[in-house]
């Protein structure tokens, strides 16, 4: 479809084309216009810039007086595909059970892998289907999608079948993630295999379909003190090298057992959460090209320190923002949330938060080329505000929602 958004208030988050990531002082700059014109042709931005050099063409246009524009979010880290909720689970910690103790009784990671393994594929699709759709109109474009409660590889492959299905089926921008190992299943301790075993059993089973069907674009795991150790990082970033699937891991949840330095190391493309960081991690994501991929809502949710985002960007790190969606830790996909969250309680500037939430985001899903700013050429996936007085405002005002309409690939939601 071919549209000419007219009289932008602010169009903001405009990018040159060669911007990858943003980091220090470029991370703290939401490149902005004022009244603005912006072309959309076949799924592209084709042309934007101020009105008073709006061509006068013949094209539909979309009057966006009062109403900001800018790129749809990113989201870089989701486990949006599952099946069911958990909402006993949060009753039993408001009660003081710890996420751990529960994980530790057979709930958590692997009461939500039995709820999917109930789950007929049309079913897990349905109920994904209706969180994408929810969270397209809060102004997600793009959402990174990880595996993760099948647990043999069955289970695995129906998760990601499911998010290729969506990702057929939706505007939206769906990226797969093989999470090979989030938490060690009782069939597997039935075999005595450790953590280890298990991640190399998953990987030799299921890289060679994931990889030559394309399943997924990235690797993670869950690498934890009480979940899977360094021994099963390693497993990880060998499958990560020999099949050219770039790793994303999450580490540093609940505690540091020394595996960023060693992730850093290897190249991996992103770690998340980091709510609990030591020196060394610090240290080796100083200057280095693996993001830092930060989830607020998570640490909320589980009342977890938040990451601590400010020495992070002032030593040089790449960050970006995500939602973590899931049943268990973050049960939101509402990005503009996380952006407030991010300068509530992590002292992030909005800027920094709405790079963090689209470019950055972008550049953890290598997607930067094609995502998360106003450049021409990128797809036109976009978000109008309704009638806020600044960009600030979706920042700042928290627990509406300030997305009027998500522009998906030019097409209007
Ligand atoms: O990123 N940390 C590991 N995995 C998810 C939570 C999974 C769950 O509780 O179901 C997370 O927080
Ligand atoms: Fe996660």
């Amino acid at each position: 479809m071919n549209i000419r958004l007219v009289n932008i208030k602010h169009l903001g988050g405009i990018q040159p084309a060669a911007t990858q990531a943003l980091r220090g002082k470029a991370l703290g700059e939401f490149p902005t216009m004022s009244n603005a014109f912006l072309t959309i042709k076949d799924g592209k931005i084709a042309d934007f810039g101020p009105m008073k050099d709006c061509p006068h063409d013949e094209m539909t246009l979309k009057d966006c007086r009062g109403k900001s524009v800018l790129p749809a979010f990113v989201d870089s880290h989701s486990h949006v595909v599952y099946a069911g909720t958990r909402e006993q689970e949060f009753n039993l910690r408001l009660n003081g059970a710890s996420y751990e103790e529960i994980a530790e009784a057979g709930g958590g990671i692997l009461n939500s892998a039995q709820k999917v393994a109930k789950a007929t594929s049309e079913e897990l699709f349905i109920q994904a289907q209706a969180r994408l759709n929810k969270l397209i109109t809060y102004g997600t474009g793009t959402l990174e999608v990880k595996s993760g409660y099948g647990l043999d590889p069955e289970g695995e492959l129906k998760l990601l079948r499911a998010v290729k299905a969506l990702n057929a089926t939706s505007h939206a921008t769906l990226v797969p993630t093989f999470l090979a190992a989030h938490a060690l299943p009782q069939w597997a301790k039935d075999q005595a295999m450790d953590g280890a075993q298990y991640t190399r059993y998953m990987l030799d089973t299921l890289m060679p379909v994931v990889s030559k069907e394309k399943l997924a674009l990235f690797i993670d795991g869950f690498i934890e003190r009480d979940y899977f150790k360094i021994d099963a990082l390693e497993a990880i970033l060998e499958a990560s090298a020999t099949y050219g699937l770039p790793a994303k891991i999450h580490v540093n949840q609940f505690y540091d057992i020394g595996a960023i330095p060693r992730a850093v190391d290897a190249g991996v493309l992103s770690v998340d959460h980091l709510e609990v960081m030591s020196e060394s991690a610090f240290k080796a994501l100083e200057g280095s090209n693996t993001i830092a991929t930060l989830l607020p809502t998570c640490s909320y949710f589980l009342g977890i320190p938040y990451a601590p985002a400010r020495r992070l960007i002032d030593s040089n790190t790449i960050v970006a923002l995500a939602t973590d969606y899931n049943p268990g830790s973050s049960p939101t996909g509402n990005m503009q949330l996380v952006c407030n969250m991010a300068c509530a309680k992590m002292k992030m500037t909005p800027a920094e938060a709405l790079n963090a939430a689209t470019i950055n985001g972008a550049a953890a899903l290598q997607l930067s080329d094609r995502k998360g700013s106003i450049t021409i050429g990128k797809d036109a996936d976009l978000l109008i505000t309704r009638e806020i007085p600044s960009i600030e405002f979706i920042c700042y005002d928290f627990g509406t929602n300030h997305v009027e309409q998500t522009i998906l690939a030019g097409h209007i939601i």
